[in-house]
């Protein structure tokens, strides 16, 4: 029996996360009158969502003619024919609903002349099943979407009684003997007691784990702490290899330049003053999807037409752009520009390098929210009392490749549809079943053994190793050659594991100890994301693979699934769905209109 005393909380819902998914998953259950509790390291308004910048991607046809079923054809291209048919569908069709939700709460969209939400273009983003011009379908706060979302949905939630557990680092899932989730345990970061929490339902909404690379605009707490407490409950990650890079990370600081800036005019240009983009998509040039252009700018790089002293990034132009637009439409990356490149925007371009921003694999987990545990005979079979949103969970509605914009509805479309479905499932008038001690016991003895951890490899050591590995190995082109040594690195990264230091044994505001347990899940999610990018031979969206240039769809369209225990990984697939949730008969998309092409731009 371990030394640690232990408060015990019970609740309906305990949600992991207070993020843009993890708040709208909050506030729809309280809403409902479930008991709901909201656990999170970081303050919830300085969760990672404050920082999307660009906006909200619904077909509200505020600018221009736009349907749902145009939204869903660039959704299901956007992802390389790689997404799950019912969750695109479900999350194009409930996009305009969620989205004007989010009005009502009270978040400040910026307006048109006649008082409608304001929206821009963003890549990817078209008209007509992409035969069309591009779509004015990206719904913004100027450019601090996130920042007005995450604000207003805090708000909405203390207004409806949830109760948040402010800095508190979710350790472990606590798993009952015949795998139902029963709830986590939780270190206080500031007083040092540990905390149970007995939930009927868990929802991880945790965010990515950009942190496994070495330059990410993902701020410091995405360290994938949803995949590493799911991965070490032996259940499995899904399309971990498909890592998006955005164009516009601020060369040198890595901080983002939205794609809005694009969206609102801007241009890229190599060191012959040439806009390339023109020569690589023609129709959308820079506003092709973001994994295009991230590419297209590592080729002019490579091919020694990159800007600068040593001729390694590329210049984002917004000095044409009238000074009244940039003011009012994109204060904040103006000011980003200045602070972190010395930039007068009105003036200079922007120096800018595609920059890790997002993870489109994950958790799996069905439109629901509900996590998966497949098995081949059932690939769909639901894990019972946990779900994952956001950008912790991978429904799969991003596939290969995320949109620009459709992450931020992704946390609210699939936040809300986590509340909905508790809202059936979960039975407030039953009582909480009693944690499995087993289960308690075994988190807290490896919280211990980390906080006793006397090796020789102190955290930060060894966290540098494994981003600079997967920066250098799994990056925007990857090869058979740079797959296979990364996986080798990554494994003798890993074994290290067991040999680290940690200097400081106190509980009370202990970063040692916390960045350790970040570590810890970090290294799983980075595991799976190159033993599952080694494997895959193909090319497809964020994983464009030298030795396997273009897509095989015959062999390669399926999810993969790893299973990541120490430092190996068992690798496993699962049949991507195919088919729309409503038949054309019935408003439906025609079918004929998503089936697989040539994916160009
Ligand atoms: O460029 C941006 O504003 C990022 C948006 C997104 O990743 O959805």
């Amino acid at each position: 029996m371990s030394a640690y005393e232990i408060e015990h909380h019970l609740y309906d819902v305990v949600v992991v996360g207070a993020g843009g998914s993890g708040l709208r998953a909050t506030l729809g259950m309280a809403e409902q009158g479930l008991r709901t509790a909201c656990i999170t390291k970081v303050f919830p308004t300085r969760s990672h969502t404050v920082a999307a910048q660009g906006g909200i991607a619904a077909s509200l046809g505020n600018m221009g003619p736009d349907h749902w079923h145009w939204h869903m054809y660039d959704t299901v291209k956007g992802s390389d024919w790689l997404g799950d048919t019912d969750a695109m569908e479900y999350l194009a069709r409930e996009a305009p609903k969620a989205v004007y939700e989010l009005e009502h709460y009270g978040v400040p969209f910026s307006r048109t002349e006649d008082g409608r939400i304001y929206q821009r273009p963003f890549g990817g983003h078209t008209t007509q099943f992409g035969e069309g011009p591009p779509v004015q379908r990206t719904c913004a706060a100027a450019d601090r979407t996130g920042h007005a979302i995450l604000h207003t949905l805090y708000g909405q939630s203390l207004k409806q009684k949830a109760e948040f557990y402010i800095e508190y680092f979710a350790i472990d899932l606590i798993m009952s003997e015949d795998g139902i989730c029963q709830g986590v345990l939780a270190w206080k970061l500031d007083d040092g007691t540990l905390h149970a929490f007995n939930a009927k339902m868990t929802v991880l909404a945790t965010g990515g784990y950009g942190r496994a690379y070495f330059s990410a605009a993902s701020a410091h707490p995405c360290t994938g702490d949803g995949g590493g407490m799911v991965a070490r409950q032996g259940l499995p990650l899904q399309d971990m290899e498909f890592v998006q890079f955005h164009p516009t990370g601020i060369y040198g600081a890595g901080c983002l330049i939205t794609e809005g800036a694009r969206g609102e005019g801007g241009y890229l240009t190599n060191s012959e003053g040439e806009r390339f983009m023109e020569r690589y998509a023609p129709t959308y040039k820079d506003l092709a999807s973001r994994d295009v252009v991230s590419r297209c700018m590592t080729i002019e790089i490579r091919e020694g037409r990159g800007v600068g002293k040593h001729k390694d990034h590329i210049h984002l132009h917004l000095n044409h752009l009238p000074p009244e637009t940039l003011h009012e439409r994109l204060p904040g990356i103006s000011e980003s520009a200045r602070i972190f490149a010395g930039v007068d925007v009105t003036k200079e371009p922007i120096p800018v390098l595609p920059t890790v921003h997002y993870n489109m694999g994950g958790i799996p987990t069905n439109y629901w929210g509900e996590v998966l545990n497949p098995t081949p005979d059932d690939p769909d079979r639901v894990s019972p009392g946990l779900m994952a949103v956001g950008e912790a969970g991978c429904a799969s509605v991003h596939g290969a490749n995320r949109l620009g914009s459709n992450s931020l509805i992704d946390l609210v479309v699939f936040g809300r549809a986590a509340a909905i479905r508790a809202g059936k499932v979960v039975r407030p008038e039953e009582p909480n079943p009693e944690l499995n001690r087993a289960s308690l016991e075994a988190a807290l003895d490896r919280f211990d053994r980390l906080r006793h951890a006397n090796g020789t490899v102190p955290t930060a050591e060894l966290r540098l190793e494994m981003q600079k590995t997967m920066q250098s190995d799994a990056a925007v082109f990857r090869s058979s050659r740079t797959l296979a040594e990364g996986v080798a690195k990554m494994a003798a990264v890993a074994a290290r594991m067991d040999d680290l230091k940690v200097t400081d044994r106190s509980l009370i505001w202990n970063s040692d100890l916390m960045e350790t347990l970040e570590l810890a899940n970090l290294m799983p999610n980075a595991l799976a994301t190159i033993v599952s990018a080694e494997a895959r031979h193909e090319s497809r969206g964020a994983h464009a693979h030298e030795d396997y240039p273009e897509r095989d769809d015959a062999n390669w369209r399926k999810h993969t699934l790893a299973w990541v225990e120490g430092t190996s990984v068992r690798l496993g697939y699962r049949p991507v769905h195919t088919e729309p949730l409503t038949p054309q008969s019935e408003g439906g998309i025609d079918p004929q209109k998503i089936a697989p092409k040539a994916r160009v731009y």
